[in-house]
């Protein structure tokens, strides 16, 4: 066996023991650091906890920074092991170095490409913490924190077609559109650019507008990172046929099996795969300390620095459309939050759920409306209501009311456009802990779908 005299993937054994250190790491530099945090005001109150906004427990805020660092700091000393068997051969065998030809530039471009785009995340996201931005401005932030890594995916000649099904590919041609084809496969040229220029600002905002509840925020990191981890190990050569025959990974078309999983594809997934597995580690080290009661916030930065981890092996492993199925529940949360957001329903500084103090519940939070909202506020909240995405309470109308909208009943309150509040008017009351695992619940079987769409249905929409 050529392959166990020298390992394909020399560098799996030392990102292992890598991702062990990033856990084990995070797990004891987070207490460490936590007392310096709230010594220099980086402190926030439990919101959900007896006392609330005014009395509850001060728990030190934006402890992503300690682990986004650490992650770095791993990430940097790791660069190293993926081309260590470069150093030995050519060097011992001659003289000369090695030469621009026989190194992996582009796969160290890449590399080092994303390390920038991910410091540029965490610098962003940590004077987010300091500053309080608002959220309309910090928005298009991350797709600066992108620039480096879209430049290298352009650079290597990155694709921007994507593969239609043939129908749809026989569609176009009948209209006239086939001459923009090649059989089934679009070109979309700059507007896949548009997309992937969205796309991290997309996955950093999302999970940082899915929070509120002790360890949110690192639960849903922590699956959309195995998520990713467990497809990018589909494409390694390690399984079993009958195995992968067993759960259906066989193209329809010709009955091969992982057909898609050959040369650069692999070496893509497993640069994914290095930085995916450490960044597992830090968020199950975090959620150590962040689960309910949490004795540490990530902040935003630690939203910023998981969500660019996420679009930038995506877009540098060219499996993008399959990252944005792993954030189902995300976009559900950013489709349902949009008319807070863009201010057609009032957006409170805080929409996480409401705390009964006396059942040590929580309630669906409300947004309360003094006066009858405008029409077209009315238009939006009764097209959810009806779709049971929220609650609403009506005013009943008073026999002397002049203002014909009050003498209709006017909307008096309608629940938080959120999940978790959405998740609430339909399985709670719950306590914090419980809604935070059902949370985890949807974001698994958000997964779950995701692999079903991806290679069941998928794969005649994916390419490569
Ligand atoms: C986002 C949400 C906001 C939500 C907040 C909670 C949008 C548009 N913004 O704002 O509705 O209330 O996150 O993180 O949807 N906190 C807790 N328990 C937790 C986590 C956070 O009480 O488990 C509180 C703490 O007071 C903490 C604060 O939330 O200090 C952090 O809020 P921040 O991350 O700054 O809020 P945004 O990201 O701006
Ligand atoms: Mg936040």
């Amino acid at each position: 066996h050529q392959s166990r005299q020298q390992p394909r993937f020399p560098a799996l054994q030392a990102n292992l023991g890598f991702s062990l250190l990033a856990f084990t790491g995070a797990v004891w530099l987070v207490p460490k650091v936590s007392e310096s945090f709230v010594l220099k005001g980086l402190r926030g109150r439990d919101l959900l906890k007896p006392g609330g906004r005014t009395n509850g427990p001060w728990i030190p805020e934006s402890l992503g920074l300690p682990c986004a660092s650490l992650y770095l700091a791993l990430m940097m000393l790791f660069i190293p092991f993926p081309f260590s068997h470069l150093f030995k051969s050519p060097l011992s065998s001659s003289d000369s170095a090695l030469g621009p030809e026989s190194f992996p530039q582009r796969e160290l471009t890449l590399y080092l490409s994303s390390l920038l785009s991910l410091l540029t995340a965490t610098l962003l996201g940590f004077i987010d913490d300091l500053f309080d931005i608002r959220w309309r401005h910090k928005l298009p932030i991350p797709i600066v924190a992108a620039v480096p890594t879209l430049l290298v995916y352009y650079s290597v000649g990155g694709a921007t077609s994507v593969v239609l099904p043939k129908a749809v590919g026989s569609w176009f041609s009948s209209i006239g559109l086939g001459g923009f084809m090649r059989s089934n496969i679009v070109d979309l040229g700059p507007i896949y650019y548009l997309y992937l220029v969205l796309l991290p600002t997309f996955t950093t905002n999302s999970i940082n507008i899915l929070a509120g509840i002790n360890g949110v925020e690192v639960l849903q990191a922590l699956i959309i990172s195995l998520s990713v981890l467990l497809n990018d190990l589909l494409f390694l050569p390690i399984w079993s046929p009958s195995l992968l025959r067993f759960f259906g990974f066989q193209n329809p078309e010709n009955g091969r099996i992982l057909d898609w999983a050959i040369g650069e594809v692999v070496d893509r997934h497993l640069m994914s795969l290095y930085f995916m597995a450490p960044l597992t580690g830090i968020c199950l080290g975090f959620l150590w300390h962040n689960w309910y009661p949490a004795k540490a916030f990530p902040g935003d930065t630690f939203c910023y620095f998981t969500g660019m981890a996420f679009s930038a092996v995506a877009i540098q492993g060219h499996f993008s459309k399959t990252l944005i199925l792993f954030f189902i529940p995300q976009i559900f949360n950013f489709i349902l939050s949009c008319p807070q957001l863009f201010g057609l329903v009032d957006c409170p500084r805080h929409r996480l759920p409401h705390y009964d103090e006396k059942t040590n519940l929580l309630n669906p939070s409300k947004v309360i409306f003094d006066e009858p909202p405008p029409t077209r506020t009315v238009i939006v909240l009764e097209i959810l209501s009806f779709l049971r995405l929220v609650k609403l309470e009506r005013n009943l109308p008073q026999p002397g009311d002049k203002d014909r909208r009050i003498q209709k009943g006017y909307i008096k309150s309608s629940t938080n456009l959120t999940i978790l509040n959405f998740l609430l008017i339909h399985f709670g009351p719950l306590r914090e802990d419980s809604l935070c695992i059902l949370t985890g619940f949807v974001q698994v079987l958000g997964s779950a779908t995701a692999f079903a769409i991806r290679y069941g249905v998928g794969s005649w929409f994916y390419g490569g």
